[in-house]
């Protein structure tokens, strides 16, 4: 692509930025949709926030994608926050306006449209959420808001799984029971579809699971895990072994970056182009 006088810039804030495959995914779709855009990663200092979204805008950048530790300090500077954002409390992705910016969070529909890419449903289901940090805590958003039965949300301490379970059942009623991760055998034994979002077994610690005991597989239909760096995580190693279907996030990232690309530029992203970008991803996790 030939950079010109009407190239369009988007980018990523975050820090570190350094192995974020972000650039790939836009990149590319710019490439394959013949858009004159080009996507860069900024690492921003904390103290530089404000002026990285005020700047950003001065200089007509059509949109970012936001990520660690900045998803939710950056809410402030921002002049409209999409209501399911606003609901986790957490922005991925930045859309210009007339006036400034306003904050979008595709990761969830990202991992609702990955599911359904991979023929998972979350409707009816009964789930199981390891984990009750940020990424848990908008999976179990998402989940509540898909018309999961039941949620289970086990983590190691009890306090942040009942502040999480109490967010969300204030929306939608008693959906989540909040759990002590090492309490898994009072589970009631159904079979589950459980969502990994603990940052136990990512890259370079990839021979540990949150779970060990093989008993807890046994319950699980389907594993999410939202780790994608190894590939297949010890998590999905298990579920397999106990015979159920297992899952990276690797598709979850492909998604909330089209659904962030579907917003800046107004296009509607064929499945065709996704497999192709997905088949890219894979090849570079791969080899790094
Ligand atoms: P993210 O924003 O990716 O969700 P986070 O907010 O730091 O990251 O949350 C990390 C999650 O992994 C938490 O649920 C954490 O459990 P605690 O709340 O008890 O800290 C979980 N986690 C991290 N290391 C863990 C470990 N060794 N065993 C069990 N859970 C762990």
């Amino acid at each position: 692509m030939e950079i010109n006088g009407k190239t369009r810039l988007c980018g990523l804030i975050g820090n570190p930025v350094e192995h974020t495959l972000s650039p790939l995914i836009h990149n590319t779709l710019a490439e394959k949709l013949g858009h004159n855009l080009v996507y860069l990663p900024f690492p921003v200092e904390e103290k530089h926030l404000e002026d990285a979204v005020a700047g950003a805008f001065g200089l007509n950048v059509l949109g970012l994608n936001v990520t660690v530790p900045y998803k939710s300090a950056v809410m402030p500077y921002l002049t409209e926050i999409d209501k399911l954002a606003d609901e986790i409390g957490a922005v991925n992705t930045l859309v210009r306006s007339e006036e400034g910016y306003t904050g979008f969070n595709t990761d969830m529909p990202g991992l609702f449209r990955a599911m359904q890419s991979d023929g998972v449903k979350i409707d009816g289901e009964s789930v199981i959420i390891l984990g009750a940090g940020g990424a848990a805590r908008a999976v179990a958003f998402l989940c509540a808001s898909k018309g999961a039965k039941e949620i289970f949300l086990l983590n190691r301490s009890i306090e942040k799984a009942n502040e999480v379970a109490a967010e969300v059942n204030a929306l939608y009623g008693d959906k989540v029971c909040a759990m002590e991760l090492n309490r898994f055998r009072e589970l009631p034994k159904w079979r589950y579809l459980a969502i990994q979002c603990t940052s136990v077994g990512l890259y370079p610690n990839a021979d540990a699971a949150v779970i060990e005991d093989e008993a807890f597989y046994e319950m699980i239909h389907t594993g999410y895990d939202l780790i994608y760096r190894p590939e297949e995580t010890r998590f999905m190693k298990l579920v397999k072994k106990a015979g159920g279907a297992a899952y990276n996030g690797l598709k979850m990232l492909l998604y909330q970056g089209i659904i962030a690309y579907e917003l800046w530029n107004g296009v509607a992203v064929s499945e065709e182009a996704a497999s192709e970008i997905l088949d890219l991803l894979k090849e570079k996790v791969s080899v790094s």
